[in-house]
C-alpha cells in the first residue's frame, strides 16, 4: 500500500527522499509529502504523484540533515494535500508518517478533541501524530511509544520532532518498515528497494518494536523500553525483484498476497469480539439500506462476475431481490427505478468509463448509489452517495485477482450485515463470522497447489477451447475461472452454468477439450456430477476443483485440485484461487506476458 521512507545522516535529506520516494510510488500514488527538521519541521505536501511534490519543493535550498516522507495509496480520507502524509500534531512540533491502519481512531479522536485537539485532515494516521504530540514531554521516544500502546491496528511509522532534530523514532505493527545502516547515516524504509542504492545493510523491525535512530547510533526496543537484539542482514536483490517481493509477475504477487490482503480488508469490520459487522462507509445509510426494496448490481469485466456472486448473497442472506447488469447495458437501457432502489457500483480502478456511465444514468433517476472500488478518491467513489472500499492495496497485474477475492470479501459482508438486520439468525450470523475469519488462512493451503496446478496445466496448455462449468454460487466462478484464463493466456474459454452445457455446448465436446468443473460440496454437488458424467461419457477430459476429502471426484476426474470446505455462500472465495493459478501457469507455459496481456488495459476509460 502506502510507502514510507526516511534519511538521518551527513548528506541533505530532501534529494534522497524524492528519490526513495520515486522507487516506492508503485505502492502507491495518489498523494505525496515530506517533512525536515531544520531548526523547525519544514513540511511538504501535493495531491498526485512524487513529481508534483518534487516540483514543489526540489528548487528549495534546503540542507536539512533529517527528514521522513510518504507516498499514500488512499485508506482513510480522499487523496487530498490535506489527508497526504506526514501529519503534525497541533503545536507542528512533530510529523508522523504511517502505513497500515489504525482501527481504533474514532475513538481516540474523539477523546482527543475532549482535549480541545483539533483536526485538520480525514484520516486514521492523524489520530497518531495528535496522540504522540498530546503525549510529548520532551522525549518523543516516549510518546511514541505512550502512543503505540493506546493504539489498535496495523502501522508502519516514522516520527520526527522540531525539539530533537538528531533523532528519528519508527516502529511496527503489521506493516513492514526495514532500517538501513549506511556509513554514518540511518535509513528507514516500508520497502528495502527504496534505499538499496544507499546500503545494503538491513535491520528488520519486528512486530511490536520501536527503532530509535540517533546521528551516531541506533537500538530497538520492545513498546516497553525492552531492549531487543536484531540480526543484520545483507540484501543484495536487483530493484525489480525488491517491489516484486521475489515474484515473477505482479499477477503472481497478488494472487499470493491475497490473504494478507483479506486479513486488512477484514481488520475493524468484522469483530468477532463483540460479534459485530461494522461497515463504517455505510453507517449513515444503513437505514435505507436496510429498506431497499431492489439491489442492482453493476460492473464490468471480473467487477461483474462478483456482482453474480453479489446477487447469490444478498438474496440468499438478506432476502433481497437482487438484478446484476452490465454496466454498458444499464447505461443505454434507460432502466426502471422506482422508489426503494439502490444501486451497487463493483470497480476496482473507480475509473471505468461504462460503469461510471452508468452511476450517472441512475443517479439522475433518483436511485440511491452505492459503491465497492478499491482505488480511494476516484470518480465512481465521487459520484456515489456512500460505499466501501475493498482495502486490498494496489492492484498492477491486468487480470484481477486480489481486487476480484476483495470484492467477494465486501459483497459477504456487506450480505451478512443486511442479512442479521432482516432474516438471519444470530446463531447463523455468528457462524458464518467464524467461517469468514478463517478464509485467509484457507486460500495460504490453497496456494501450496501451485506447483501441482502448474504440473497439470503442462498437460493441456496446447487445447485452444476450454469450457469451465459450475452451478449455484459455483457459476460466476467458472465465469471468472474462463475470463482469466482466455485473458492472459489466449486460450479460448467459455464459463457457464454446467446444466447450460446441455442446450448446444456439448456439441464441441471431444477427447481434446479440457473441462473444468467448480465441484465443491455443495447442494448440487449431486447435480454437477451428473454433469461431469455427461462430458465423460462423450470422451471429454475433466479438471475438477473439490472440496476436500470428496473421494468420489478423483475416480471421475483427469485433475482434481482440492480446497478447503467452507460454508456455501463463502466458497467462491476459495474456488476462484485455483483458477487463478491455472491462468497463471498456462499463460507462462505459453510464453505470454501475464502482467500486460495483449490488447488490454488495466483501467478502460473509454466506452
Ligand atoms: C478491464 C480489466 C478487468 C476488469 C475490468 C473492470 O477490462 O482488464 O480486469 O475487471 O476492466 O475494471 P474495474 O476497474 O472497473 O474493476
Amino acid at each position: 500500500m502506502c510507502g514510507i521512507v526516511a534519511y538521518l545522516g551527513k548528506r541533505k535529506a530532501l534529494p534522497i527522499l524524492l528519490e526513495g520516494l520515486k522507487r516506492l510510488e508503485y505502492r502507491g500514488y495518489d498523494s505525496a509529502g515530506l517533512a525536515l527538521a531544520n531548526g523547525k519541521l519544514s513540511v511538504w505536501k501535493s495531491e498526485g504523484r512524487i513529481a508534483r511534490l518534487e516540483e514543489r519543493v526540489g528548487q528549495q535550498p534546503i540542507l536539512s540533515t533529517a527528514g521522513i516522507a510518504h507516498t499514500r495509496w488512499a485508506t482513510h480520507g480522499a487523496p487530498t494535500e490535506e489527508n497526504a502524509h506526514p501529519h503534525c500534531d497541533q503545536s507542528g512540533k512533530i510529523a508522523v508518517v504511517h502505513n497500515g491502519i489504525i482501527e481504533n481512531y474514532q475513538t481516540l479522536k474523539v477523546f482527543l478533541e475532549k482535549k480541545g485537539i483539533q483536526f485538520s485532515s480525514d484520516t486514521d494516521s492523524e489520530v497518531l501524530a495528535q496522540l504522540i504530540g498530546h503525549l510529548y514531554q520532551g522525549d518523543l521516544e516516549d510518546a511514541v511509544r505512550a502512543a503505540l500502546k493506546e493504539t489498535k491496528g496495523t502501522y508502519g511509522i516514522a516520527a520526527i520532532s522540531s525539539e530533537e532534530p538528531d533523532r528519528i523514532v519508527a516502529a511496527c505493527n503489521g506493516s513492514p518498515l526495514v532500517i538501513g545502516i549506511g556509513e554514518g547515516e540511518y535509513l528507514i524504509a516500508s520497502d528495502a528497494g527504496a534505499i538499496v542504492q544507499h546500503t545494503t545493510q538491513i535491520v528488520r523491525l519486528g512486530d511490536g518494536e520501536v527503532a530509535i535512530l540517533d546521528r551516531e547510533s541506533f537500538r530497538t526496543t520492545t513498546l516497553d523500553a525492552k531492549p531487543v537484539e536484531k540480526e543484520i542482514d545483507d540484501v543484495e536483490y536487483s530493484l525489480e525483484e525488491i517491489e516484486l517481493g521475489g515474484f515473477e509477475h505482479y499477477m503472481a504477487k497478488e494472487i499470493f498476497e491475497q490473504p494478507k490482503c483479506l486479513e486488512d480488508s477484514l481488520r475493524g469490520r468484522m469483530r468477532l469480539e463483540d460479534g459485530k459487522i461494522v461497515l463504517g462507509g455505510l453507517s449513515q445509510l444503513s437505514r435505507e439500506i436496510v429498506r431497499a426494496r431492489r439491489i442492482i448490481l453493476t460492473g464490468c469485466g471480473s467487477a461483474w462476475h462478483t456482482c453474480l456472486v453479489g446477487e447469490y448473497l444478498l438474496e440468499e442472506l438478506a432476502r433481497i431481490p437482487v438484478e446484476v447488469e452490465y454496466a454498458s447495458e444499464l447505461r443505454y437501457r434507460n432502466p426502471i427505478i422506482e422508489e426503494g432502489a439502490v444501486v451497487i457500483a463493483v470497480s476496482q480502478s473507480g475509473e471505468t468509463a461504462d460503469t461510471l456511465a452508468a452511476v450517472r444514468e441512475v443517479k439522475e433517476k433518483g436511485a440511491m448509489i452505492l459503491g465497492i472500488v478499491n482505488s480511494v478518491g476516484s470518480a465512481i467513489p465521487k459520484e456515489t452517495d456512500a460505499g466501501v472500499y475493498l482495502h486490498v492495496g494496489p492492484e498492477i497485474g491486468v487480470a484481477s485477482t486480489k481486487a476480484y477475492t476483495g470484492q467477494l470479501l465486501v459483497f459477504t459482508l456487506l450480505a451478512l450485515y443486511l442479512g442479521r438486520r432482516k432474516h438471519l439468525s444470530e446463531s447463523a450470523f455468528q457462524a458464518y463470522l467464524r467461517a469468514l475469519e478463517r478464509i485467509p488462512d484457507q486460500i495460504q493451503t490453497i496456494l501450496e497447489l501451485s506447483d501441482s496446478i502448474r504440473i497439470a496445466a503442462k498437460e493441456w496448455v496446447d487445447r485452444e477451447n476450454w469450457l469451465f462449468l459450475g452451478r449455484g454460487f459455483n457459476y460466476p466462478t467458472a465465469l471468472e475461472g474462463a475470463l482469466k484464463l482466455k485473458e492472459i493466456s489466449y486460450i479460448h474459454a467459455e464459463g457457464m452454468p454446467a446444466a447450460e452445457m446441455k442446450h448446444g455446448p456439448i456439441a464441441l465436446i471431444t477427447k481434446d477439450m479440457p473441462v473444468v468443473f467448480v465441484a465443491t460440496k455443495n447442494s448440487q454437488h449431486a447435480k454437477i456430477m451428473s454433469n461431469i458424467e455427461e462430458v465423460r461419457s462423450r470422451g471429454g477430459r475433466v479438471i475438477a476443483i473439490a472440496t476436500e476429502g470428496d473421494d468420489e471426484i478423483r475416480a471421475r476426474a483427469d485433475h482434481v485440485f482440492y480446497v478447503p470446505d467452507t460454508l456455501e455462500p463463502l466458497q467462491p472465495l476459495l474456488a476462484v484461487v485455483p483458477l487463478q493459478l491455472l491462468a497463471y501457469h498456462a499463460a507462462l507455459l505459453r510464453g505470454c506476458n501475464v502482467d500486460k496481456p495483449r490488447n488490454l488495459a488495466k483501467s478502460v476509460t473509454v466506452e
